[in-house]
């Protein structure tokens, strides 16, 4: 008799302790868990609104195979129960995903955007320069680029794609966003400031800051010969021109 009773004993406490650990794995797993910590009620509603929406936190978040549930689980644990002590705070239970949660789903040998205007040798970047797919997707869920997409942004492409690390022509990466006609014209040099007016300019050559600036400092072919002295006949006609590279103070210098 006394027997039957201490197995019961441990029976129960046996439950019970598997219960504390199972609880916390079990609820962690639950997109709706997320919910109780209000700094993440913005990726909460982004995710819901995202074409990830059906795929659940645990998919992206943790580490394929029983390792990676196995370290997510011994994670999960304290932060279930600081969790009910404390109250919610901040979490840092889930790290961005890695390149292994995402090749569950997704091949990496895709090589052109389905816009088609754009290449982008998914392997020449994941496995020969061993990048994470969220470095360029990582507004892919919890966020959008400021022009309100998931997609992945020029800039990131252009910290590395600076004409020196790797190259940054146009024509490279966009197969269709060529040169635009109005370019075309051998009189284009002469003639594009006062484009400039009329023409968003911006809108291509934003992406390299320094774009106008850099051949601005240059000395452009008008200033032939005797321009120390010649340049009075072009300045009366057209000082906002030269104003686009100069500034006022340095005619002022002599003047
Ligand atoms: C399709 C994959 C995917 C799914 C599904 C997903 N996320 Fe994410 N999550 C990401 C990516 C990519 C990042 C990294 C970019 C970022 O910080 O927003 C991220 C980042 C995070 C971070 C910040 C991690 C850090 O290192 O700072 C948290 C927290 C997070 N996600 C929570 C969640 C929760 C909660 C859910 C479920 C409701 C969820 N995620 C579902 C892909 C996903
Ligand atoms: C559990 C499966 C699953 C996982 C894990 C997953 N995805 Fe997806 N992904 C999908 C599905 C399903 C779609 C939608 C396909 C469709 O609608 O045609 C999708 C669509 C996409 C798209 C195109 C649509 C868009 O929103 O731009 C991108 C990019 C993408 N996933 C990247 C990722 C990245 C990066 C990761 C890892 C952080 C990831 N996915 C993890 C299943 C998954
Ligand atoms: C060097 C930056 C970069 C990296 C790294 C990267 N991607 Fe992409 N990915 C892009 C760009 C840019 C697009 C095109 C987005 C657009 O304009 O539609 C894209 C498109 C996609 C698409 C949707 C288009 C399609 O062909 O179905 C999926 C899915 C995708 N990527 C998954 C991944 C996965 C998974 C990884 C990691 C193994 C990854 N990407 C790594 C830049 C990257
Ligand atoms: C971590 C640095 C890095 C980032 C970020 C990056 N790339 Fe690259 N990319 C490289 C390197 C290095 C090469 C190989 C050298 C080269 O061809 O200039 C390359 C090659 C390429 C090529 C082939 C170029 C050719 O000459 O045929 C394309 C296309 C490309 N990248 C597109 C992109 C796009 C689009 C993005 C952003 C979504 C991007 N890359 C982001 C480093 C990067
Ligand atoms: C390393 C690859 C890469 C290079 C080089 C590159 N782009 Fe992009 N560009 C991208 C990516 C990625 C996007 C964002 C995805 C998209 O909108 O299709 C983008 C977006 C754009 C956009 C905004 C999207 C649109 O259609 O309005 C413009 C404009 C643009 N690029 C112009 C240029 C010009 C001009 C150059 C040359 C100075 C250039 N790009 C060079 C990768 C590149
Ligand atoms: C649709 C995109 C687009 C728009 C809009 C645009 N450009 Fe360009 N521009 C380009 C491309 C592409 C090149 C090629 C140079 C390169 O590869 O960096 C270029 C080159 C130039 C050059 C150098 C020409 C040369 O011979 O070296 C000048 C100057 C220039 N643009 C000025 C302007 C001005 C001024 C405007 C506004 C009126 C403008 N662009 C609007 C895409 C654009
Ligand atoms: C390839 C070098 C080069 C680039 C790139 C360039 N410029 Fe110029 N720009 C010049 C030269 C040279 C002149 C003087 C032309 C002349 O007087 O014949 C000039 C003149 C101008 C003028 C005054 C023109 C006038 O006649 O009044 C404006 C405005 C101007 N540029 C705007 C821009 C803008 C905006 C950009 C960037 C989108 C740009 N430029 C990029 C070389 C360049
Ligand atoms: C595309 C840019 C650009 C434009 C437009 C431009 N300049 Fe210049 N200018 C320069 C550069 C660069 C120098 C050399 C400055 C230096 O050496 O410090 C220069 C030098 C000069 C000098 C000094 C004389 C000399 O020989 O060194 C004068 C004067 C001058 N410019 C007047 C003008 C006038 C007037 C206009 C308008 C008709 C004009 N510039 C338009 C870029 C420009
Ligand atoms: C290096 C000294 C120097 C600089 C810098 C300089 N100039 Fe001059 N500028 C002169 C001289 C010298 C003359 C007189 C030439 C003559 O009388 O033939 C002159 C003549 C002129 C004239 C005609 C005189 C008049 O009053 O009608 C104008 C207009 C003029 N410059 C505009 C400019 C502008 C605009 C700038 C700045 C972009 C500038 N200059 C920069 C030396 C300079």
């Amino acid at each position: 008799m006394r027997r039957r009773t201490l197995m019961w004993v441990l029976l129960g406490l046996g439950l019970i302790v598997a219960l504390f650990v199972t609880l916390p794995v079990f609820s962690t797993l639950q997109p709706d868990y997320y919910r109780r910590y209000p700094t993440m009620n913005l990726r909460m509603d982004n995710w819901e609104t995202s074409t990830h929406s059906k795929i659940s936190c645990a998919e992206c978040h943790v580490e394929p195979g029983v390792r990676g549930m196995l370290s997510f689980a011994a994670d999960s644990i304290p932060a279930f129960y600081s969790q009910l002590l404390e109250g919610p705070a901040g979490t840092n239970l889930l790290q961005a995903p890695s390149r292994d949660a995402c090749h569950q789903c997704h091949t990496r040998y895709r090589a052109v955007a389905p816009s088609g205007d754009l290449l982008i040798p998914h392997r020449a970047h994941v496995e020969v320069l061993g990048m994470q797919c969220v470095t360029c997707h990582r507004d892919l869920v919890h966020s959008q680029n400021r022009y309100g997409f998931n997609k992945p942004e020029m800039e990131t492409c252009l910290t590395c794609h600076d004409g020196d690390k790797a190259s940054n022509a146009c024509t490279d990466c966009h197969t269709r966003k060529n040169t635009p006609d109005s370019h075309k014209g051998a009189n284009w040099l002469a003639i594009h400031g006062s484009q400039a007016e009329v023409v968003d300019c911006g809108q291509c050559h934003n992406w390299t800051p320094s774009y106008c600036a850099k051949c601005h400092e240059q000395r452009p072919a008008s200033h032939a010969g005797n321009w120390k002295t010649d340049h009075a006949p072009h300045a009366r006609t057209r000082k906002d021109g030269c104003l686009v590279c100069h500034g006022q103070q340095f005619c002022d210098k002599c003047h």
